[in-house]
C-alpha cells in the first residue's frame, strides 16, 4: 500500500516530480530541471489552439491527462473544451456524464446536419472547462466517413464554430490510428503523446511519428509535435525509471519535465467523476498536472 504522505507512494531517492528546490538539479540524461512560470492571468479568450492527445497504445494516460491537463489549464484561467473522440466514452465517463444517456453526442455534430456545437457542449463540474461527449455511435461515424468527401475534416469542420471561445481544445483519441484519430490530427495544431514508464512503450512510437510525418505532409502542414508525458512513473522500481531515461535520451527536450507517477488515485477520481484537480487538490498527481499546465502554456 501507499507510504507516503500524500498517498502516492512516492521514493525518496528519486522522484522528477518533486520541484521545490530542484529546480537546478541534474537529470536522467544530463538535462536540466526547467519547469515553467506561473501563467500570467489571461484578459481575453481565443482562438483555441488544439491539442490532440494520442498514442495508438490503450491504457497510457490519454484520457486521465485529457481530464486532468484540462482541469489544471482552467484553475489558471484558461477556457477548455475536452472533446472525447473514443467511442468508449471514457473521457465522458471520467467526468460523471453516463454516455448511453446522452440524447447529443459528437456523432450528430459529424454526421447530422443541422446540429451545432451548443446542442452537444455540456459544462462539466470544473469552472471554465466543457465537455463535447461520445458514446459508441462514435464507430459508426469511422465507417460512414470513408465514403465522404472530404473524411479526414470532418472533425475540423464541427469544432471551426466554437474555436474562438476557446483557449484550448483537448482532443482524447481513441487507441488506434484509424480515421477518427487522423481527424484529431487533421484539425490539430500540436500532439500531445503520453508515454508510460512500461517495458515495450517505445514500440509503437515509431509509427506514431510516422502518421503523424503523414497528416503533417498530406494534411496539416502546421502539425507540430507539442511534447511526450511520461506516465505510469513508479519510482519505487529501477526498471520505470531506465524507460524515463531511454525516454529522455530519444527524445530530449520534447519530454515534458511534468511526470506523472503511478498512483491508485488516478483510478478513484474516474469512479468520483471529477479529475484530480478537485477531488485530491494538493496530492502530487495534481500537482505534476498544473506543472504540465504551465509547461504546455508555455511552450
Ligand atoms: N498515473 C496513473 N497511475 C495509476 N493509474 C492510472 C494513471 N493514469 C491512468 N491510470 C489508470 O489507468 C487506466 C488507463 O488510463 P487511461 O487514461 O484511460 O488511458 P488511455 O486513455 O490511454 O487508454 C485507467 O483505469 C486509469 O484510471
Ligand atoms: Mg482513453
Amino acid at each position: 500500500m501507499d507510504t507516503a504522505p500524500d498517498g502516492d507512494g512516492a521514493g525518496p531517492d528519486y522522484d522528477p516530480t518533486v520541484e521545490p528546490g530542484l529546480e537546478d538539479a541534474p537529470r536522467p540524461g544530463g538535462r536540466h530541471r526547467v519547469g515553467a512560470p506561473q501563467p500570467a492571468p489571461l484578459t481575453e479568450h481565443g482562438p483555441a489552439r488544439v491539442i490532440a492527445v494520442a498514442n495508438q497504445k490503450g491504457g497510457v494516460g490519454k484520457t486521465t491527462s485529457t481530464i486532468n491537463l484540462g482541469a489544471a489549464l482552467a484553475e489558471y484561467g484558461r477556457r477548455v473544451l475536452l472533446v472525447d473522440f473514443d467511442p468508449q466514452g471514457a473521457l465522458s465517463v471520467g467526468l460523471g456524464v453516463q454516455p448511453h444517456q446522452l440524447d447529443a453526442t459528437i456523432y450528430n455534430l459529424l454526421m447530422d446536419r443541422g446540429v451545432e456545437p451548443d446542442d452537444v457542449i455540456l459544462k462539466t463540474s470544473v469552472a471554465g472547462m466543457d465537455l463535447l461527449p461520445s458514446n459508441i455511435d462514435l464507430s459508426a461515424a469511422e465507417v460512414q466517413l470513408v465514403t465522404e468527401v472530404g473524411r479526414e475534416q470532418a472533425l475540423g469542420r464541427a469544432l471551426k464554430g466554437v474555436l474562438d471561445r476557446y483557449d484550448v481544445v483537448l482532443i482524447d483519441c481513441q487507441p488506434s490510428l484509424g480515421l477518427l484519430t487522423i481527424n484529431a490530427l487533421a484539425c490539430a495544431d500540436s500532439v500531445l503523446i503520453p508515454l508510460a514508464c512500461e517495458f515495450f512503450s517505445l514500440r509503437g512510437v515509431a509509427l506514431l511519428m510516422d502518421t503523424i510525418d503523414k497528416v503533417k505532409d498530406r494534411l496539416n502542414p502546421d502539425l507540430d509535435l507539442i511534447g511526450i508525458l511520461a506516465t505510469m512513473f513508479d519510482s519505487r522500481t529501477v526498471h520505470t525509471r531506465e524507460v524515463h531515461q531511454r525516454v529522455i535520451e530519444a527524445f530530449g527536450d520534447l519530454v515534458f519535465d511534468a511526470v506523472i507517477n503511478r498512483t491508485i488515485r488516478f483510478p478513484e477520481t474516474t469512479v468520483a467523476g471529477e479529475p484530480i484537480t478537485t477531488w485530491a487538490p494538493s496530492s502530487s498527481g495534481a500537482e505534476a498536472y498544473r506543472m504540465l499546465a504551465r509547461e504546455v502554456i508555455a511552450r
